[in-house]
């Protein structure tokens, strides 16, 4: 799926929020949990540490605090949001949603409110699901979470997985602005692939059952040869393919921000890309892999460091399970806005 904004209608994102658990697990404290050493992971992954929640710590947990610094960026009362998303694969249970106790939490009455699954692609398809809200006048604002805690289903006794993965989230607030804004989105899928990222048990096909716990079936496994190779791929088509519907070229990308996963993947998307390194956000060293607060999480390294200035074209590139991948490219306009009103509610 690919398409671009249209009909003058400009939406962008107005305000940014992030959070990470508090508890930092280095390489070498996972050295003494599992065969591996900080030497293996840097240079193979170019992770140094990821943040852990804490056990008592769910999604909401996580997300509650990066929406409400989001909202308070973009000077959005949390009852003037109308529309919140919540892209994850660790939601709190299946259902209830994250998203309609996220609302609950802020105090965002009435607002429709759902979960997005899509691996670790799910903050780039949850944004230009609420892209197409706003632009449609169906939404007036709308909250945007990204967000995993994956150290929950992760085998703490499986070194292939368990290094590579931290726990984050990250939000955005989507509204009408007069410049700037998205120009454009592409989207992606390959269910064929889908084998190489997968959590067997726990949904329909294989209910969770006590030989499914026995035979380990609730946890991530990965073939991260297949998903490195298609990573590598996915990233460059899915740029390059949002770039030419834009109308814009690599060179006229000032800021980078790919799904971090691995350092190597990042580097070599940006040297197929042709994206110079100063260009590229990287925050993977410090957070690992976040899964759907990937992107959120580095958007927001980018903002704190100055990086997001307006009129700077930024492209931003996930890919994870399903196999799924998704693009964005956005003329960065000033996060922030006039304080307004709630819209008045009836009851
Ligand atoms: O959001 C999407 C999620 N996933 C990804 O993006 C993951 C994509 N894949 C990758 O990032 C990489 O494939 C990995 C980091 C997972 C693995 O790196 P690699 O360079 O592809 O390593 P490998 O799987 O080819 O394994 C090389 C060796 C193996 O030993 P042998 O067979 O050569 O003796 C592994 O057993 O490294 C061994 N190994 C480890 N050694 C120390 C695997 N994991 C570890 C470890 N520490 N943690």
């Amino acid at each position: 799926m690919i398409g671009t904004a249209g009909n003058g209608v400009r939406i962008a994102i107005t305000g940014i929020g992030a959070y990470a658990p508090e508890r930092v697990l280095t390489n070498s404290e996972l050295a003494t949990i599992v065969d591996t050493t900080d030497e293996w992971i840097v240079e193979r992954t170019g992770i140094r540490e990821r943040r852990i929640a804490a056990p008592d710590q769910a999604m909401t947990d996580l997300a509650l605090p990066a929406a409400q610094q989001a909202l308070e960026q973009a000077g959005v009362p949390a009852d003037a949001v109308d529309y919140i998303v919540v892209a994850t694969v660790t939601p709190d249970a299946m259902f209830p949603t994250t998203s309609a106790l996220l609302a609950d939490m802020l105090g965002a009455r009435d607002a429709a409110a759902y979960d997005l699954l899509a691996g670790c692609t799910g903050f780039m398809y949850a944004i230009a699901q609420a892209y197409a809200m706003v632009a449609s006048g169906l939404s007036e604002r709308a909250l945007v979470v990204g967000g995993d805690i994956l150290s929950k289903i992760i085998d703490w006794r499986d070194r292939a997985t368990c290094v590579l993965f931290g726990d984050g989230a990250g939000a955005v607030v989507l509204e009408r602005v007069d410049h700037g804004g998205f120009l454009g989105f592409e989207l992606g899928a390959d269910g064929a692939g889908g084998k190489h990222l997968t959590l067997p048990a726990g949904g329909s096909r294989l209910p969770a059952s006590a030989e499914t716990v026995a035979q380990e079936q609730h946890f991530v496994r990965m073939d991260g040869r297949e998903v490195f190779k298609f990573a590598t791929r996915v990233l460059v088509s899915s740029a390059e393919k949002v770039l030419a519907e834009c109308g814009r070229s690599v060179e006229d990308v000032d800021v980078y921000i790919p799904h971090q996963a691995n350092v190597r993947i990042i580097d070599h998307a940006a040297k197929k890309l042709g994206v110079p390194r100063d260009r590229v956000v990287v925050n993977v060293d410090r957070y690992g892999n976040t899964s759907s607060g990937s992107i959120p999480l580095a958007l927001a390294d980018a903002a704190a460091e100055g990086r997001l200035e307006p009129g700077s074209l930024v492209l931003m590139t996930g890919m994870g399970a399903g196999l799924t991948w998704g693009s964005a490219l956005i003329e960065w306009s000033a996060l922030g806005g006039k304080p307004q009103q709630a819209p008045e509610r009836i009851g």
